[in-house]
């Protein structure tokens, strides 16, 4: 599909929970959050059913996020029937990883091609720190597994917290990339939810700590991924090192992506609330062929480009913007 800025839109982003089992310092508050009633959520019929529409609209890859996708039962099931759809290519996941270990076999069995494990420190005091579990070891165990299986893609998501992690924490993440064909991605802090009252990172402070220690970073220019992430590649590393920087590098002219909350709200950006609630349609028995109608109508709206950073409102009274937390939207 091509939206009104003439971007093609192949990609979609669906949560299928907002529950976590982390609460990462920039994403939930320490004291838990208000989670959706079960009633409230996609359910795995509804899902395929709108994974269709979108096949059908031109959209050819999904990822599969959160919340952590794998605390929702059964998710090698969900993706196992994405994957059969005609027109879906591709279907991807991101997940913290501490349930990996346990549900890697099946996941891998279902079809899945890539996955993006999140993981900010090697560090287990930095990552009890940012988390609130102190879980490291489990992760690490989970990317172990996940690259025994030579066909699975394996990429990590480092949001590298200032104060949280210091320099040092940020090149043995990079460590990471050179002796295993991983690639390690860095991620530009958003002002969203809590990650407004923190700082990140931004790419170019994070180039200049790994061209010191480790040499020159090379652009590399085929493609990696779906996304925003440019890769490059460091003298005797097998994985990349990526940087996704919607904020000083910000992408939107040519984002690919619309998202789909847990709760069947179709979002266009991150950064505004409007959503078109795509559950409550099909609720109210809405054919197939309108259901596309109203993916496609609402697609065509989506912005023209996020404003983080440069104001505290929209110019306009239109739009609003998004009050809600990532695992809320889907990260
Ligand atoms: N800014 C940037 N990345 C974030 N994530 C969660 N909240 C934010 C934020 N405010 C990341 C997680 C995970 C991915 C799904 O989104 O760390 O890697
Ligand atoms: Fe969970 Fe991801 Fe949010 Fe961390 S960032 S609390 S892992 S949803």
């Amino acid at each position: 599909m091509i939206d009104e800025y003439g971007r093609g839109i192949d990609y979609i982003r669906i949560s299928v929970t907002d529950r976590c089992n982390l609460r990462c310092v920039y994403c939930m508050p320490k004291e838990g959050v208000d989670f959706l009633p079960h009633s409230k959520i996609l359910t795995y019929e509804e899902i395929i059913r709108l994974c269709k529409c979108f096949a059908a609209l031109g959209i050819h890859k999904v990822k599969i996020t959160g919340g952590e996708p794998l605390v929702r039962k059964d998710l090698p099931y969900l993706i196992k029937q994405i994957k059969e759809i005609p027109g879906i290519e591709n279907v991807t996941i991101t997940t913290n990883g501490i349930l990996l270990v346990e549900q890697i076999e099946d996941l891998v069995n279902a079809g899945v091609d890539s996955m993006n494990i999140s993981l900010d420190t090697l560090d287990r005091e930095q990552f009890r720190e940012v988390t609130r579990f102190d879980l490291l070891d489990k992760v690490v165990a989970g990317l172990k597994e996940a690259l025994k299986y030579p066909d699975l893609t394996v990429k990590i998501n480092c949001v590298p917290i200032c104060q949280k992690n210091e320099e040092e924490a940020v090149l043995s993440m990079v460590a990471l990339a050179k002796d295993t064909n991983v690639h390690v991605r860095f991620i530009e802090l958003m002002p969203i939810g809590l990650g407004k009252e923190l700082s990140g990172y931004t790419e170019d402070s994070i180039k200049n700590m790994i061209e010191q220690r480790y040499g020159k970073l090379t652009l590399y220019r085929k493609t990696l991924g779906n996304g925003p992430c440019s890769y490059y590649s460091l003298e005797g590393f097998q994985g990349k090192i990526g940087f996704i920087s919607a904020m000083s590098h910000k992408f939107c002219d040519t984002c690919n992506r619309v998202r789909l909350t847990s709760d069947g709200c179709l979002k266009n950006c991150l950064q505004y609330s409007v959503g078109t609630d795509l559950k409550q349609r099909m609720e109210q028995g809405i054919s197939d062929e309108e259901l596309r109608e109203v993916i496609q109508s609402s697609i065509m709206k989506k912005p023209k480009a996020h404003q983080f950073g440069e104001i505290e409102e929209p110019d306009n009274n239109e739009v609003s913007l998004e009050e809600r937390r990532m695992s809320q939207i889907g990260g």
